[in-house]
């Protein structure tokens, strides 16, 4: 039988994801479509970014990431950054109106190169949510796949030297523990919007057996009706694991 969402009476497929994780792509190319400056993609594609994680929240979704910024993006101009750390701002100040929605946030990166003031909120949101159950919103900022493999191993590496483990301790689920991700199950939908078919190192570990889904759509104009394509795609999937 099919799951229906309550809100809209819409029937999704009964397997959802576990964990959906985005990569929000396109917002500058949705700004150059209407002749305007890159930062107003980024402000239309944080609007999406609300109310795609609200409807992952109503049709039950238990875990969904989205990638805000990579550890690449710092290459970017000072003023394109600087206004994509205005919008975390703005968004750290907004979410705490929704913190009796009983969503978990999580941030997913290094904290050290922000300010203070906002390494404070980051860690102060994630504390006053970490016992909220239904849903757990990770925001990767600052985050690269490759730079949280290392961060992980350079804390294994350190538990080696003061006699904590063995190196032949180490386990992949061990390993797992140590990345920003830790509880978290790995991701079962990767969705990249905007054309472009890469990973651009998300999630690298956490996606060794996603399922991908590609768009043309550019993030500021996906739409939870795209969200329902990808999840009936996904739906009919057949996912083995390397089994038969
Ligand atoms: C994604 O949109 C947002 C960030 C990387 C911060 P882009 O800014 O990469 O948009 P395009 O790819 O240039 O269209
Ligand atoms: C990936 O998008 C990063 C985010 C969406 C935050 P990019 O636009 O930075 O990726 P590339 O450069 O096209 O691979
Ligand atoms: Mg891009």
């Amino acid at each position: 039988m099919a799951l229906f969402n309550k809100k809209t009476s819409k029937a999704l497929p009964e397997n959802l994801p576990e964990h959906i994780a985005f990569i929000m792509d396109g917002n500058g190319r949705w700004a150059k479509k209407r002749s305007m400056p890159r930062k107003f993609g980024h402000r239309e594609g944080a609007k999406t970014f609300k109310k795609i994680t609200r409807y992952c929240k109503d049709i039950g979704i238990k875990n969904v990431t989205f990638y805000a910024f990579s550890t690449e993006n710092w290459r970017r101009p000072k003023d394109e950054v600087d206004a994509i750390i205005e919008l975390f701002r703005e968004y750290i100040i907004d979410v705490r109106n929704y913190i009796g929605e009983d969503v978990r946030v999580l941030f997913l990166g290094d904290k050290s190169i922000f300010d203070d003031d906002l390494q404070k909120k980051m860690i102060d949101l994630e504390e006053d949510t970490k016992d909220n159950k239904q849903m757990t919103m990770l925001l990767a900022i600052n985050y690269g796949g490759r730079d949280e493999i290392v961060h992980a191993a350079s804390i294994l590496a350190s538990k080696v030297k003061d006699g904590e483990i063995n190196p032949g301790d180490i386990t992949e689920d061990m390993f797992g523990k140590y990345l920003y991700t830790a509880d978290v199950p790995d991701v079962d939908l990767m969705i990249r919007p905007s054309g472009e078919q890469r990973i651009s190192n998300f999630l690298i570990w956490q996606s060794a057996y996603a399922e991908f889904y590609f768009t043309d759509v550019l993030w500021p104009d996906f739409t939870p009706d795209e969200l329902d394509k990808a999840l009936i795609e996904y739906s009919r999937r057949s996912r083995r694991f390397g089994g038969v």
